[in-house]
């Protein structure tokens, strides 16, 4: 599908972040804002994501209202996972409060659900544009989604923090760590923790041949504590830990690192992404280019037809999986 030229010239957009919180969605806020302001644009703020755009809790932001904000974790707009925006009648509504404040292109920070509340406006007449923001890295029409690499940063952090007492203590750490259905987080801290074996929703696990048989071979070359990733995708991270201890008698733990992940100051890489996103959102608007997903591809920022995106998928890097698996052996 070609991109799409609006009629009408967009003066006034709206801009809201939806679903799970991420790391950076402010850095995309405030390019959004400023960009906005750079193009002559009028910047509206909707908080609480659909809620507050069906609860009309829309208010113009200018430079000053996303000062400070590069640096913060959250969403100064507030969020939500909004159960009416999911029906015929919500996103009604929705275009409804729309029209009511005059905006004339809505931009929707968030994850896949996200995409597709804005994609059921913009096929009743809401231009919309997409930032993909979640921690999770599983928007299969980008490469990347803002938040990502902060949370992997953080869960690094705490696998390092466990394996210190892990080691001192001779145990095994079972650390299960967020992702929803996908094991990226998982995958990479794996590596990046050094872990002894990363349990991930993509691919099927025998609990001998994947957990219990790498900790005992690293065990008789003379290893003294391991560390094991399980994606909460896969979840039973509590019995995995129960049958490590059954197996081998060693004690073992476990942590599931839970929201920690979805909060901290964004790293460069997610202030930066979400920077170009936000900018390049606007710039699209500006041109009056909309029902685009901003993504990237590559180190690129690229932009992609809703509906195209939307049934896109991505798969998880074989080659990282082999080679987690070969890095973990003592
Ligand atoms: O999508 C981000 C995420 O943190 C997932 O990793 C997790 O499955 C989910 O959100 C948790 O959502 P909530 O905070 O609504 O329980």
């Amino acid at each position: 599908m070609s991109k799409m030229q609006e009629e009408k010239k967009i003066q006034r957009i709206g801009v809201l972040t939806s679903g799970g919180d991420a790391p950076g969605m402010n850095a995309a806020l405030r390019a959004v804002v400023r960009a906005g302001l750079y193009h002559k644009l009028q910047v509206f703020g909707i908080k609480r994501g659909y809620e507050g755009l069906l609860d009309g809790e829309i208010s113009e932001m200018n430079a000053h209202s996303v000062s400070n904000i590069i640096n913060r974790g959250g969403t100064v707009l507030l969020t939500a996972r909004s159960k009416e925006f999911q029906s015929e009648e919500g996103i009604k509504r929705g275009k409804a409060m729309a029209d009511i404040f005059k905006l004339d292109a809505l931009v929707v920070i968030g994850g896949d659900g996200s995409f597709r509340g804005a994609r059921d406006l913009h096929r009743i007449g809401v231009p919309v544009i997409g930032i993909p923001a979640t921690i999770d890295n599983d928007i299969g029409c980008t490469d990347y989604t803002i938040g990502y690499d902060t949370a992997m940063n953080t869960v690094k952090e705490a696998i390092d923090r466990i394996k210190d007492t892990a080691s001192s203590h001779e145990r095994c750490s079972v650390v299960e760590v967020m992702g929803r259905n996908a094991g990226y987080i998982a995958l990479n801290c794996g590596i990046a923790g050094g872990a002894e074996a990363c349990i991930i929703p993509e691919k099927k696990f025998d609990i001998n041949e994947d957990i219990i048989k790498p900790i005992l071979s690293c065990r008789n070359a003379g290893k003294h504590h391991y560390i094991i990733i399980v994606a909460e995708g896969v979840g039973g991270s509590v019995e995995i830990a129960e049958k490590i201890k059954e197996a081998t008698g060693i004690t073992t733990n476990t942590t599931i690192l839970g929201h920690q992940q979805r909060g901290g100051s964004p790293t460069v890489r997610d202030r930066v992404v979400a920077s170009l996103m936000g900018a390049e959102a606007v710039s699209l608007l500006a041109r009056g280019i909309t029902g685009r997903i901003v993504a990237m591809k590559g180190e690129n920022v690229v932009d992609l037809d809703i509906e195209e995106a939307l049934g896109m998928t991505k798969s998880i890097d074989e080659g990282l999986i082999e080679t987690s698996k070969i890095l973990s052996l003592y």
